[in-house]
């Protein structure tokens, strides 16, 4: 029923370009005072910083407080691994608070090639020992939604569904490029449905509370906060280079990747894959998905104060171009797909051209021309950006696209 419910509402959803509504897109290079910002100086002092705040407390909510990891143990690892190509690390992240714990695995491939491995960070949607076929993956005990095709019923991941998102992640083409693939399962960080008793939201909470405050975090914020983590991790941990995490994330994860990049500087370069409506995409277009459609699918995503923007999208003072803005002067990837329309394919394209203006002031190359490159012609810049044919999805052509990019304008 429930996914009855999301097909019947995408198909209603507004797709046609002549009914998008006109609007105005607020400046980036203007303060909401209406003071321009003529220079990267002030644009980091005052415009990067409103803007921070105001996705902070109004879009995806403020982390309530502190908590640093209480101990971090490489719980099983191999020189081996993939044939020989790569070493395998899997390191279990404990945090504690009162009689609080919580866990979370990243499980790493690294490149024997590199000393100290620059690496994508990206979580996966069905647990670590989905995205390959190595036998020794763990498998989470952590919540995860029920998806029958791949054997996970009762919320509950086994054995059956090893290696069923193999497709997502080119392993062996990231380590043949020199870099490694570092990856966490989402719902050890906050189990992915409407719940805050769950995951790392409680941690926070004082007395009786039950929900985080109306500006404090969603889901996205929480799972953002887990990559900061595994960042933190890296900056102790010898065998990554912490000044070379890129961070990447598709669809919800997409959004995640994105808020990640923005509100923690130290990511060297953020990809946004296919992440739609309150990640790349432009909400004033109300085109696909809409604000007031995911806050009500996906309730526990964003901040309450968001719910505010419901079918209110010209109210907003913002928009998502400000959100990849923030990522400014740092290397980003917006990519879409062409059958993706739910998630607005011209919204997350205009949306990093918008941005570029504030690369420009950093002097950095972003997307130059407000048309649409042709499907499979990635723009490749500090900014990129690329419409690949077929779904919503992560295909090999997209990380072939990344690894490039990353070479090329990351880790040169
Ligand atoms: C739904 C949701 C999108 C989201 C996607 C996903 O389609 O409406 O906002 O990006 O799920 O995470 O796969």
């Amino acid at each position: 029923v429930m996914v009855m419910q999301v097909a019947w509402s995408q198909a209603e959803a507004n797709y046609d370009e002549s009914k998008v509504p006109d609007f105005e897109l607020p400046d980036p290079l203007k303060t909401f005072n209406g003071k321009k910002i003529r220079n990267s100086k002030k644009w980091t002092k005052k415009g990067r910083q409103e803007l921070l705040d105001f996705f902070t407390e109004n879009v995806y909510g403020e982390v309530p407080g502190e908590l640093k990891i209480a101990s971090a143990q490489i719980v099983e690892q191999s020189e081996n691994a993939l044939n020989g190509k790569a070493k395998r690390r899997q390191v279990e992240l404990t945090f504690k608070k009162g009689n609080r714990n919580l866990h979370f695995f990243i499980l790493m491939y690294l490149p024997k090639s590199v000393e100290k491995a620059p690496v994508f960070l990206g979580y996966n949607f069905y647990g670590n020992h989905t995205i390959t076929e190595d036998v020794n993956v763990i498998i989470s005990e952590a919540w995860s939604r029920d998806n029958p095709s791949f054997g996970i019923i009762n919320n509950q991941l086994t054995e059956q569904s090893r290696g069923v998102r193999t497709n997502r992640w080119a392993i062996e083409k990231m380590i043949d490029a020199g870099i490694g693939l570092a990856t966490i399962y989402y719902g050890e960080v906050d189990p992915d449905k409407d719940d805050f008793t769950d995951g790392v939201h409680p941690f926070f909470y004082v007395d009786n509370q039950q929900q985080p405050a109306a500006s404090e975090w969603g889901s996205i914020s929480a799972w953002s906060w887990g990559l900061s983590r595994a960042l933190d991790y890296f900056e102790t941990y010898s065998e990554v280079d912490e000044n070379k995490v890129i961070v990447f994330g598709h669809s919800r994860l997409g959004k995640t990747s994105l808020w990640a990049g923005a509100s923690d500087e130290r990511f060297a370069g953020v990809i946004s894959n296919c992440s739609g409506c309150g990640g790349a995409a432009l909400s004033k277009r109300k085109f696909g998905e809409t604000v007031g459609r995911i806050n009500s699918s996906f309730p526990h995503w964003f901040c309450k104060n968001f719910r505010n923007f419901n079918n209110n999208e010209e109210a907003l003072p913002v928009d998502q171009h400000e959100l990849l803005a923030l990522i400014a002067p740092r290397p980003l990837y917006v990519a879409s797909a062409e059958e993706d329309q739910w998630a607005d394919p011209k919204g997350e394209f205009l949306s990093a051209f918008y941005a570029s203006k504030v690369y420009d002031l950093f002097d950095k190359k972003g997307i130059t021309s407000d048309k649409m490159p042709a499907v499979n012609e990635p723009i490749q810049n500090t900014v990129s950006y690329h419409i690949r044919t077929g779904k919503h999805d992560v295909t090999d052509f997209d990380w072939e696209q990344y690894i490039n990019w990353a070479k090329e304008q990351v880790l040169k």
